[in-house]
């Protein structure tokens, strides 16, 4: 973090392209999805990731089961777009049985959205049913993944969905200033001219990198250079197989020590 490099200059680009593409190795992307960086806390990417997914016309339903279910509805909220709630107890999953019936009951549902790892709770949701059955109604799913991404296994090959958002300052263990969506292609294609907020379009920050690897607004750059550091100890660590076992181990220390 103690470099400086202009955000324009080509190691920049070339730190900001190592990136994006590390970041879909995670998810073991086979040239189908695209990842998009943005400037800002966790809230900032999740909040482009439903305003720009689920378009003016469309309906989001949010399943909910923790404080960061409840924020999603209040984006959705101040974003205007409609939505309904499928809601749990803190201490419950996500029962797919209940979302199987609520898209069979309401065909104007266009998106699905849920968290993967509820931080306040720790709950973890059954992200692979749900993706089953999002998918069985042919709607789009849009995980926010900040506490869970780098640490338990998400290949977008086994899982079907849209958008997958998460944070350069949780798992992946670099500093906060940061935080990017991984997409499917196909529907990120069709996010053009869904965002209502120019700094939050994912699509046209996608078309910036792809046509000059250049950031529309001017990014954190020490936490990008923080970050490319922090994914080198990722990927020495062992990746998502060796980072989810530290975590595991923590756990169970903790957890046999209380
Ligand atoms: C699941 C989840 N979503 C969203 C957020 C919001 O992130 P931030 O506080 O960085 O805006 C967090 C933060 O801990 C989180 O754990």
């Amino acid at each position: 973090m103690l470099h400086d490099l202009g955000s324009r200059d080509k190691t920049f680009i070339d730190v900001t392209q190592r990136m994006r593409e590390q970041l879909l190795g995670i998810v073991a992307d086979r040239g189908t999805h695209e990842c998009v960086l943005l400037q800002g806390s966790g809230t900032f990417i999740v909040e482009a990731m439903i305003a720009c997914f689920v378009p003016r016309d469309g309906k989001l339903l949010v399943l909910v089961n923790g404080a960061y279910g409840q924020r999603i509805c209040r984006i959705a909220e101040v974003a205007g777009r409609p939505f309904s709630v499928l809601e749990w107890a803190e201490n419950e999953p996500v029962d797919v049985v209940a979302l199987d019936q609520a898209l069979s009951a309401d065909p104007a549902i266009t998106h699905v959205t849920v968290i993967h790892c509820e931080t306040t709770s720790g709950i973890l949701n059954p992200i692979a049913q749900i993706a089953d059955v999002v998918a069985n109604h042919c709607r789009g799913l849009l995980i926010d993944s900040m506490s869970a991404f780098g640490a338990l296994e998400l290949d977008c090959n086994a899982l079907p969905f849209d958008a997958v958002v998460a944070s350069s300052n949780k798992c992946l263990e670099g500093v906060p200033g940061m935080g990017f969506c991984i997409a499917r292609r196909e529907a990120l294609v069709k996010t053009q001219g869904n965002a209502q907020a120019l700094s939050l379009d994912l699509y046209a920050q996608w078309q910036g990198f792809e046509q000059n690897g250049q950031w529309r607004f001017t990014p954190p750059v020490q936490c990008l250079l923080a970050f490319d550091q922090a994914l080198t100890e990722f990927e020495a660590e062992g990746g998502v197989a060796g980072r989810g076992s530290r975590y595991r181990e923590n756990r169970d220390r903790l957890v046999n020590g209380m």
